[in-house]
């Protein structure tokens, strides 16, 4: 049997339901918002990344602060590997120089028009060129922008897509938004009905299943094929499509993660032209997440190729029919700005009326982060080889990229030699994934405290070493398979893989 299930999570929803209901009194006068009353619906959204281990590494870093508390602790810090935030404190992923010159004249553009002597005495002058452009086609950032994001930066946009896949863009088709969850959020709420079924690989970044337990989704999963290495088994989706059907339900949109979050897979043409077949034959909308496209660890073996590309290279009925959005942010890739809330989203095939629809929502929250669409625009706009700032620019992102891969490749090699655990290479992507034979013992004690067992293997190894990592049940697994979600991120990562490795073979020793 298979699950992404969260029994723990339903069954600890409903304790504090039972135990926070008798609170809800203040002075005899009933609280309008108590867990029965509010949309219950919220209940059962789940999002591991942030959940019960994250809450408890944060009361680490606090005790920490503590001399006294810290003395009684095994560690002196908190390792956070659980989450992608590569410019976190102590991951210390160092801002792109060139993005943070151009942003801090925009953000005090006094600087530009009163003190340009001085500007130009420290920062390249296609900075302050690209500063002084930006500014003059947004204004102040601290005004609404047009809803689907400023024109001219939607239109550089295009202009990306376009070198990247040999296929026009449209920008009236190119929606920014704040961050690719905020834009997976906005079409899945448009797209499906209560009911609906939308098929998610697993393992899947959270924000999926999250997103359809808030809309009443359907989850519909499609398992990876972690044997050889994470790859789609176009017979696997198929066979998903009709159980789903079977059991009647609609599938309305079908998400691919690429390169995949947690797994680090990416996908082949084969594999993608296999799943566009497939949404053309059985009438599904197409989600893309690419937010991993900039984070492929060896392009020329394994270059990334979108979803777009792949669609528009088909036979005219498919390129031209089937439906498809693909996200993007600026969250990721070599940028990792994550905090400032930037992405876009392009569709393509989708009929004008529904466009117009996406966009009449969009402008119901007025307009995406003004800050972050600056971040898109450098995103898909760098320094040009040439231009001043073209050799510090590429300095600072080549040494972002190969710190990720060679940290993935040393880690996953180190969890290939402990004994009870086995981690599939990462291509692309933050993360790797491996799988822990969690001996029956550990499992059954999992079982007497209540918590899935790869959640117990975290909560300890957070306990033991400060290392905060998700357990693979976050993301959803084979029934009976255990994994660790860990992030290629951490500096010093010969150390903190040293002290997974202690954790985990003192764990199998006591458990065996
Ligand atoms: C696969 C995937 N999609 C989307 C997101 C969300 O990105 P953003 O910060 O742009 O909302 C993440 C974040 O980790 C992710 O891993």
């Amino acid at each position: 049997m298979r699950s992404i299930a969260r029994p723990a999570w339903r069954i600890a929803s409903t304790l504090r339901t039972q135990s926070r209901a008798m609170t809800n009194q203040a002075n005899g006068r009933p609280k309008v918002l108590t867990l029965q009353s509010i949309n219950q619906a919220v209940l059962d959204v789940q999002y591991a990344v942030r959940g019960e281990l994250a809450l408890k590494a944060d009361q680490y870093v606090h005790a920490l602060e503590d001399p006294a508390k810290a003395k009684g602790l095994p560690f002196d810090k908190v390792v956070t590997a659980n989450i992608g935030n590569p410019q976190q404190k102590g991951l210390n992923q160092r801002p792109i120089t060139y993005w943070r010159q151009v942003i801090s004249l925009l953000e005090n553009p006094a600087l530009m028009e009163e003190h340009l002597e001085v500007i130009k005495s420290i920062y390249p002058n296609d900075v302050i060129q690209r500063a002084k452009g930006l500014y003059k086609e947004i204004g102040s950032i601290g005004a609404y922008t047009h809803s689907k994001g400023v024109l001219a930066i939607r239109e550089r946009v295009a202009k990306f897509i376009e070198t990247r896949d040999g296929y026009p863009a449209d920008p009236e088709h190119i929606f920014l938004t704040a961050g690719a969850s905020n834009g997976v959020s906005q079409i899945l709420g448009l797209s499906l009905q209560p009911g609906d079924g939308c098929m998610i690989p697993i393992p899947q970044y959270p924000l999926y299943t999250a997103t359809l337990s808030y809309i009443h989704g359907r989850p519909i999963p499609y398992y990876l094929q972690e044997p050889e290495q994470w790859s789609m088994n176009t017979k696997v989706l198929t066979e998903a499509v009709a159980k789903a059907k079977e059991e009647g339900v609609r599938v309305k949109a079908l998400v691919v993660i690429n390169p995949g979050n947690p797994t680090g897979a990416c996908l082949s043409r084969e594999a993608m032209e296999q799943v566009v077949k497939l949404c053309y034959d059985e009438n599904i909308l197409l989600l893309a997440d690419e937010v991993y496209q900039r984070n492929i660890f060896d392009p020329e073996h394994r270059p990334f190729i979108s979803f777009k590309e792949v669609v528009r290279s088909m036979p005219a009925e498919i390129a031209n029919t089937v439906e498809l959005v693909s996200f993007h942010s600026i969250s990721k890739g070599v940028s990792g700005e994550c905090g400032r809330r930037g992405g876009y989203f392009e569709l393509v095939n989708l009929s004008e009326d529904v466009v117009d629809q996406i966009y009449k929502m969009a402008s119901v929250t007025l307009c995406p982060p003004v800050s972050g669409q600056v971040g898109v625009d450098l995103l898909v706009n760098p320094p040009k080889p040439g231009e001043e700032s073209y050799d510090q620019w590429l300095a600072e992102t080549t040494l972002t990229h190969d710190n990720l891969a060679s940290r993935s490749s040393y880690m996953c090699e180190r969890f290939n030699a402990l004994k009870g655990m086995s981690c599939q290479p990462a291509e692309g992507a933050m993360y790797l994934f491996p799988k822990i034979d969690i001996p029956p013992k550990a499992v059954e004690e999992a079982k007497r405290i209540g918590k899935p067992a790869d959640v117990m293997y975290s909560l300890q190894l957070l306990d033991a070493t400060g290392i905060c990592a998700v357990a693979g049940s976050g993301f959803g697994q084979e029934a009976g398979t255990y994994h660790l979600r860990v992030t290629a991120l951490c500096p010093g990562v010969e150390d903190y893989v040293g002290k997974i490795e202690q954790f985990h073979n003192e764990f199998m020793a006591k458990w065996a």
